[in-house]
């Protein structure tokens, strides 16, 4: 077997490379090791930047997205019971969209398929050589090799793509909670997000649609959820969301639940010879700020602009720069999430002088036009180059 570009992972980043390598007549073939049902219904990230959502739309991905996907202008940080408004479009010209991870993927492996896409499910990735580029997959009982003219490493955090990077820099930080998210048959309590920050923890309320929820709450990181049944769950974020005014948060049936746990870390450099990294196999955020999805589209879009110049014009210079232009980037979200992160949660192990900072901080950020533009222009998302 032979192609141009392997892809190893079809998640968000695997398979909108596919496709935009598509639209260059460029050939490549998905290699997932999980099957399509499982992929298709992960839940995960649903904030989308504008140049998320100005990639899919320009790449012919986006037609449901613009019939589905919810546009907003703003944002709510609360704390101390009161809610605060971040006017994100009056502050930036720019919005942000509400369409789930899952809806994307689905969109994306039925437009691969529909194109004639070759995207493999149950394929897993043994084996790979970066130099005289081939992978290695397990078909059924068998393993075949797939030849190419590169390697593109899409297989999140846990793949085999970035362990086959000789000699790579790791930067690393864990976060002492985690993340527990829902998803609820309820209409949401609220037009635009709520970040909340409380001293019981974080709390956010998110959406999918005008009736489903998705709501997340601040947990311990080794927290068994068995530990949280629902009449827990809606308590805690009752008490997390509270205001003074007696703002009412609506309960309803909790159709899945998850605890993911929160870490910061970063691959240097995000190529090793014909093999690229993009996305969460090269960098992943704590999702306060949800940076992990958008920056997965960033990375494999210059990548595929890489690919397209390289096969157009036999020029090298896209691929050359693609690790450090896409780390100045990864950078910025991971400054932004970090900061978000330890601006919204409750350490446990803060000091009375932290924990005085942290008010002063949000209480700052709350009242300035200055910082709420700062927060706006990073959620919102800077330009792709
Ligand atoms: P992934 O989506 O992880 O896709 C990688 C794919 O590679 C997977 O389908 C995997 O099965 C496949 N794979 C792995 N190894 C192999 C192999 N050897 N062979 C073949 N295939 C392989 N971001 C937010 O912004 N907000 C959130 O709320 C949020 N929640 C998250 C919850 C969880 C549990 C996780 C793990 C991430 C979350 N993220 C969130 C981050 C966001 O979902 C990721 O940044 C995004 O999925 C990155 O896309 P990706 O394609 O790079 O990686
Ligand atoms: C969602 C997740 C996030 O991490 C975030 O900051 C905003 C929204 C969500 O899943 O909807």
């Amino acid at each position: 077997m032979r192609t141009q570009v392997a892809i190893i992972g079809g998640g968000p980043a695997g398979l909108l490379l596919s496709h935009l390598l598509h639209l260059q007549g460029i050939d490549s073939v998905v290699l997932e090791s999980r099957d399509r049902d499982y992929v298709e219904h992960r839940q995960r990230a649903g904030m989308l930047e504008q140049g998320t959502t100005d990639v899919l739309r320009e790449s012919g991905a986006g037609e449901r997205l613009d019939r589905e996907g919810l546009v907003h202008h703003g944002l709510e940080l609360r704390f101390g019971g009161a809610g605060h408004r971040v006017p994100l479009t009056d502050l930036t010209g720019r919005t942000v969209t509400v369409y789930a991870q899952t809806e994307i993927v689905k969109d994306l492996v039925a437009r691969r398929l529909a194109d004639g896409g070759d995207v493999r499910f149950e394929a897993e990735v043994v084996a790979l050589d970066a130099s005289a580029p081939s992978v290695t997959f397990r078909d059924g009982d068998r393993t075949r090799t797939l030849d190419c003219d590169y390697i593109a490493g899409c297989d999140g955090f846990h793949g085999v793509g970035r362990p086959a990077v000789p000699g790579l820099r790791t930067f690393e930080r864990e976060y002492p909670f985690a993340w527990l998210g829902i998803l609820a048959d309820v209409p949401p309590s609220t037009d635009e997000l709520i970040y909340a920050h409380h001293d019981r923890g974080f709390a956010l309320h998110s959406l999918r649609s005008p009736q489903v929820s998705r709501l997340y709450l601040q947990v311990p990181p080794d927290e068994d959820i068995a530990a949280w049944p629902d009449a827990r769950i809606w308590d805690e974020l009752a008490a997390r969301f509270a205001t003074d005014d007696g703002w009412e948060l609506r309960e309803g049936p909790i159709t899945d639940r998850s605890i993911t746990p929160m870490r910061s870390f970063v691959a240097e450099p995000l190529r090793h010879d014909r093999l690229f990294l993009a996305g969460d196999a090269g960098h992943i955020v704590p999702p306060t700020g949800a940076k992990g999805l958008n920056l997965a589209v960033s990375d494999v879009t210059v990548l595929a602009r890489a690919f397209a110049e390289r096969y157009a014009s036999g020029s090298h210079t896209l691929l050359d720069e693609y690790s450090d232009a896409c780390l100045r980037r990864v950078w910025r979200a991971e400054h932004f999430s970090y900061w978000m992160t330890t601006l919204l949660h409750t350490d446990p192990a803060a000091t009375g002088f932290e924990r005085r900072l942290q008010r002063s901080h949000l209480d700052y950020v709350a009242s300035s036009e200055a910082a709420k533009t700062s927060l706006a222009e990073n959620y919102t998302g800077l330009p792709l180059t």
